[in-house]
């Protein structure tokens, strides 16, 4: 029996740390992940823009005969998760859902933070979702984009770090969140200056962890999962040359990086149209 990949696209390198914990809860699965490196960040553009740049990756995703899609960027699943679910006719998961239902389940006061993107936040996706799971619970929620630049330069525990993720979260640490939500690919990077910053009595959700549940209950459930005593391979695809992906990814995962080619998204798609209609 051949077994299809998961696929799992991103702005750019950030979604690597939600197919770390792809890997870590299902090691058998195949992976094929796509980061759109030549048009990163997602995050300070317009939802029609992103929604447009989703839709042509997930084209060229569900043409590689994959059995389930994650859409691992959090501007993304915000602003475009809907949309995608319309068009493509295999199940997509977002990281919002799985994010806030975390928070809604472990929050003891009721009062929730989440961090995210300028477009992230503006959605107000994160807000809706928590409030679907419980309506009474408050959320405090602040852009902090100036994170994902630090955490694509290594910068995730000096001074400047520190005195960002002050300046930042200063107000909702006064506000008394018991709960923040990193909603976004690039901030559990940073986990260890937010968390000093918050104070231990804070808990830190991360959308990564809870997602990878999500995908491995719907695979189970479909039974599409993989025999356990399989190993996985991992492809990448990028849309800019892949040699600054392969340097900040690899810090990203905490491995090698193999396996990355470049692809013009836009010809590929094309490409694959005129060979459905001819
Ligand atoms: N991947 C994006 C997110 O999770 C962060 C980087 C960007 O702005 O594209 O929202």
């Amino acid at each position: 029996m051949s077994w299809k990949a998961i696929g799992i696209f991103d702005s750019g390198i950030g979604g690597l740390t939600v197919l770390k914990e792809l890997v870590r809860a299902m090691p058998q699965e195949d992976t094929v992940y796509l980061g759109d490196t030549a048009r990163v960040p997602y995050g300070a553009k317009s939802p029609e823009t992103v929604t447009r740049y989703s839709v042509e990756i997930a084209s060229f995703l569900v043409k590689r005969e994959i059995k389930l899609l994650v859409v691992a960027c959090n501007t993304a699943s915000a602003v475009s998760l809907e949309t995608l679910q319309e068009r493509f006719p295999i199940p997509i998961v977002g990281v919002i859902d799985p994010g806030a239902r975390r928070a809604a389940a472990v929050t003891r006061n009721g009062k929730v933070g989440v961090i995210g993107t300028e477009a992230t936040i503006k959605s107000s996706a994160y807000t809706r979702a928590i409030k679907r799971m419980n309506p009474a619970i408050e959320v405090i929620t602040r852009a902090c984009p100036l994170f994902v630049p630090l955490a694509e330069e290594g910068w995730t525990s000096n001074e400047v770090a520190r005195l960002t993720a002050q300046s930042y979260l200063e107000e909702l640490k006064e506000s008394g969140v018991d709960t923040l939500v990193l909603g976004c690919t690039h901030y559990p990077l940073l986990k260890e200056i937010i968390a000093q910053v918050m104070g231990e009595k804070v808990r830190l959700v991360d959308s990564a962890e809870e997602t990878a549940r999500t995908v491995a209950d719907i695979l189970r459930s479909r039974e599409l999962l993989r025999p356990a005593a399989e190993k996985g391979n991992h492809h990448y695809y990028v849309t800019d040359v892949p040699a600054g992906f392969i340097r900040v990814g690899n810090r990203f995962l905490g491995g090698k990086l193999e396996d990355v080619h470049q692809v013009n998204l836009e010809e590929a798609v094309a490409r694959e149209n005129s060979h459905v209609q001819a």
